[in-house]
């Protein structure tokens, strides 16, 4: 089931996704003459950033809400809808970038045979995304106040893919590319909303898990777990998500 997004929500209280993704801009070093495809775009904040540097930027993003938000932000760039596993450009790019958006897919061989086949020889891939045990914390519990009120299926959805580094170069290596560098590494998130933070982050990305739950269901699981969450999560008067970041640079 695809997720649809609030793209003022997402805006106003997760900004913190591109501001993050910046340093990654600088990872990827865009150059005048290169050609890039952001895959994965969201609202278009990094693809701006990019597109300052490089001869041509792309964004692609399967949310037509977040493309909508995009376009009317920077009109001056090239934003489409488009499926990271499922994507075909007459061009080929010099190098593909994407920020905290292919733990999404859970198809990822066809995102690394995408990839491989949009990028010139040689061509470069500079992706951040959730890694293994990224919001272990929140899913865990998650799945545990769900399973005690009886939803069994909702609390084993498999809505995210947090690979290993292992597991995800040796993906890439079938694929084809040659990996140049992965890390793995925690990076605690604030969080928005001091009262709301844990509600507010599952009910803007993780509402596919209340998919058939009973509203006042609903809203005792998101009490239950923010609660729970509480000694691990709120620290000095703010909530922090227990992010965990996979960055890789790899080669065509
Ligand atoms: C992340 O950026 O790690 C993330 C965002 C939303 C849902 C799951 C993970």
């Amino acid at each position: 089931m695809d997720t649809i997004w609030d793209s003022k929500l997402y805006n106003e209280k997760h900004s913190f996704v591109s501001d993050y993704g910046a340093s990654l801009v600088d990872v990827l070093n865009p150059k005048d003459d290169e050609t890039i495809l952001d895959l994965g775009c969201g609202a278009g904040q990094l693809t701006a950033l990019i597109g300052e540097r490089a001869k041509l930027v792309i964004g692609i993003d399967k949310s037509p809400e977040m493309i909508r938000s995009a376009k009317s932000q920077f009109p001056e760039l090239d934003f489409q809808t488009g499926d990271a596993a499922a994507f075909n450009f007459d061009i080929k790019f010099d190098s593909i970038f994407s920020n905290a958006a292919l733990h999404w897919v859970t198809d990822y061989n066809s995102v690394i045979a995408c990839m491989y086949d949009n990028l010139v020889e040689r061509g470069k891939i500079v992706l951040e995304f959730g890694g293994k045990g990224n919001v272990q914390s929140i899913v865990d519990q998650l799945r545990i106040s769900l399973r005690k009120r009886g939803y069994k299926a909702q609390s084993e959805l498999l809505l995210w893919y947090f690979p290993s580094i292992a597991e995800y170069s040796n993906a890439l290596e079938v694929g084809g590319f040659e990996v140049a560098f992965a890390q793995l590494f925690d990076r605690p998130t604030e969080l928005a909303d001091e009262t709301t933070g844990i509600t507010d982050w599952i009910l803007m990305f993780g509402k596919a898990f209340f998919n058939r739950v009973r509203e006042e269901d609903i809203a005792a699981i998101l009490a239950e777990v923010q609660y729970e969450l509480k000694s691990k999560l709120f620290k000095n008067g703010k909530w922090y998500a227990d992010y965990k970041r996979l960055r890789i640079i790899a080669e065509k």
